[in-house]
């Protein structure tokens, strides 16, 4: 098969959603019409996204559908409904109020989405942490906004370090039994709730609606803050990128503890009344594979390194299900290679349509409609309604062809409402004045508009699509005895886009041995999270710094280790 510079749209694969058909661009004051606060002035995330289907007639459709192995739970709208009032009310009842940070760390499942919607439908603003987190991570982020509430399980909460963290007023377990008297079960609670009517708490569109904390090269991790106007933006990309209809069965493989598994893992399908898929556990080829041909998805967002490790277990694995019922694919996080969507069409006889977003953004701003042409190696164009430019250094418009700093054109609904206590972080992403948002990341624009990632201006790494910052990296490496200096890079990868590298400098009386090397990675790994562990450490004699200021030039270490994989590649 010849490869096709563009793809077109693959016919019978999409809705043609009509409002777009018609109009190229829709005013987002019209699609404020879509939302029934547009007459009753009454705002709330959870509202829109649950009780406003039931209300409407559809309570008896699957809102959410959870496979683990041979286990299986189907919730309708109704009882989710139902679930997200009576969890609400036991939070209010222990002093859960609007404005208060209430965090959640729990496995994907679907009480970690009945947690999350809960917390909204009281006006709390809420802060899914991932799963996987280690004592650390979980510290740094509740601590820094000083989060008030926490539900957690049994499991979870040997990591997170109460001790350190004097703002917890109260943890709810999901546990039947709760291991102390100083923590509330709710399932326990449930039992007595009286079963009042009304629990949805009104709030303004710009009041907070969660916080995700989300890493740069310098620093700790940052939280940043979104409003409940962002479902303006979510439910309509939910409806022209996603394509999601009535009688769509959607899955977004992300943990809601990263941006994308709330917004389109729980906000955007259920704004658009669609069945969830909910997969327990990470990545395996044949299980998510049975995942798609169990519960029949039609729609799936995932991750270009999910995708390639999908390609790499072969055409067996995917030839052992029925993937029929797939009609639309979508991809984020990280660059999506042109290889990934020829196997798709190849395999599939789909698409697989990049997105681009950020953690900042809210919503996704660079896409593939599922109506418009593919360019293989391209993120796609601006959404409908969105603005966006290559700039020079100065804040000049570059040229077609040349690379330069992505800037978005603000403000737009899902935009960040702030950098929690942090107005000067929240200033650098505007460096030419409001009108300009920089991502950060650098990319060209074609003739057409097609715009091509081309790398990040910062020595932010991406694995697998997970964001990680090397100063937080570097920061758990020296805390280690044997450490006396760290540098820390993402090593280009074939499968994970990059993996975290370390340089180290080891201090007098260490060797390095193999044993020494693991001591360390499992330090940084048991305490920050598995996926900010390096994979690969190298020891060195010393590190490259700037002559001045003595920082460390991780630009030249990642310049040398790219050199290296290309005479490798020669
Ligand atoms: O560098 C870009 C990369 O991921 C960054 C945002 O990371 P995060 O806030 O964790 O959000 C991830 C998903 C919403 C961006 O600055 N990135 C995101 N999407 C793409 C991408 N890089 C290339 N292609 C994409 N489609």
């Amino acid at each position: 098969m010849t490869r096709q510079q563009v793809i077109p749209p693959i016919k019978g694969s999409y809705n043609v959603q009509s409002d777009l058909a018609e109009k190229q661009s829709i005013a987002w004051e019209e699609i404020e019409k879509n939302f029934s606060w547009h007459e009753t002035g009454k705002v709330n995330m959870a509202y829109e996204c649950v009780d406003r289907h039931v209300a409407e007639g559809f309570g008896e459709k699957i809102a959410l559908h959870y496979v683990e192995g041979e286990s299986e739970w189907k919730l309708t709208y109704e009882e989710l409904k139902s679930e997200t009032d009576r969890w609400a009310r036991v939070l209010k009842k222990h002093g859960v109020n609007k404005g208060d940070f209430l965090f959640v760390f729990l496995p994907k499942h679907p009480e970690c989405h009945i947690a999350i919607l809960a917390a909204i439908k009281i006006g709390a603003v809420v802060g899914p942490l991932f799963e996987a987190f280690m004592e650390e991570a979980v510290r740094d982020r509740i601590s820094d906004c000083g989060g008030k509430f926490l539900i957690t399980n049994e499991e979870y909460l040997q990591r997170v370090p109460l001790e350190d963290l004097p703002s917890l007023e109260t943890i709810f377990l999901t546990d039947k039994k709760p291991v102390s008297p100083d923590v509330i079960s709710i399932p326990k609670e449930l039992n007595s709730i009286a079963n009042e009517e009304e629990i949805i708490e009104w709030v303004e569109l710009d009041d907070g609606l969660n916080i995700h904390y989300t890493s740069g090269s310098t620093g700790k991790p940052k939280g940043i803050i979104h409003a409940h106007r962002a479902m303006i933006q979510q439910y309509i990309t939910g409806r022209w990128v996603l394509d999601i209809k009535e009688d769509d069965v959607y899955w977004c493989t992300a943990h809601p503890g990263w941006v994308t598994g709330c917004v389109y893992g729980i906000f955007a399908p259920l704004l658009n009344r669609a069945t969830i898929v909910l997969h327990g556990g990470r990545f395996n080829a044949d299980s998510w594979y049975e995942t798609i041909e169990k519960t029949g998805v039609t729609v799936w967002y995932s991750a270009p390194t999910a995708f390639r490790m999908l390609m790499a277990e072969g055409q067996e694995a995917l030839e052992r299900y029925d993937l029929s019922k797939l009609r639309h694919i979508l991809s984020v996080g990280e660059p999506l290679n042109p290889e990934v969507i020829y196997w798709s069409v190849e395999n599939l006889n789909l698409r697989i349509h990049d997105t681009w977003w950020m953690t900042e953004t809210g919503a996704q701003l660079i896409v593939n409609l599922p109506t418009e042409p593919i360019k293989p190696g391209s993120m796609g164009k601006p959404l409908p309604n969105i603005e966006t430019a290559v700039l020079d250094d100065e804040g000049n418009i570059l040229p077609v062809g040349e690379v330069g700093h992505l800037a978005i054109k603000g403000p737009w609904p899902a935009i960040m409402k702030e950098v929690w206590n942090n107005e000067e972080k929240y200033a650098t992403y505007f460096p030419f004045g409001p009108e300009w948002y920089l991502a950060g990341d650098l990319a060209l624009k074609d003739e057409d508009g097609y715009i091509f990632f081309q790398g990040r201006s910062d020595d932010m790494i991406n694995s697998s699509g997970e964001r990680i910052g090397p100063f937080e990296v570097e920061s758990k490496l020296i805390e280690h005895p044997a450490v006396a200096e760290a540098g820390v890079i993402g090593k280009p990868d074939f499968i994970r886009g990059e993996i975290v590298k370390a340089f180290i400098v080891l201090n007098k009386g260490y060797e390095s041995t193999p044993e020494v090397l693991a001591e360390i990675r499992s330090f940084v790994r048991n305490r920050l999270a598995a996926h900010a562990a390096p994979r690969e450490i190298e020891v060195v004699d010393e590190l490259p710094k700037t002559k001045i200021s003595g920082k460390i030039l991780r630009r030249e270490l990642k310049a040398k280790e790219v050199e290296k994989l290309n005479l490798v590649h020669a």
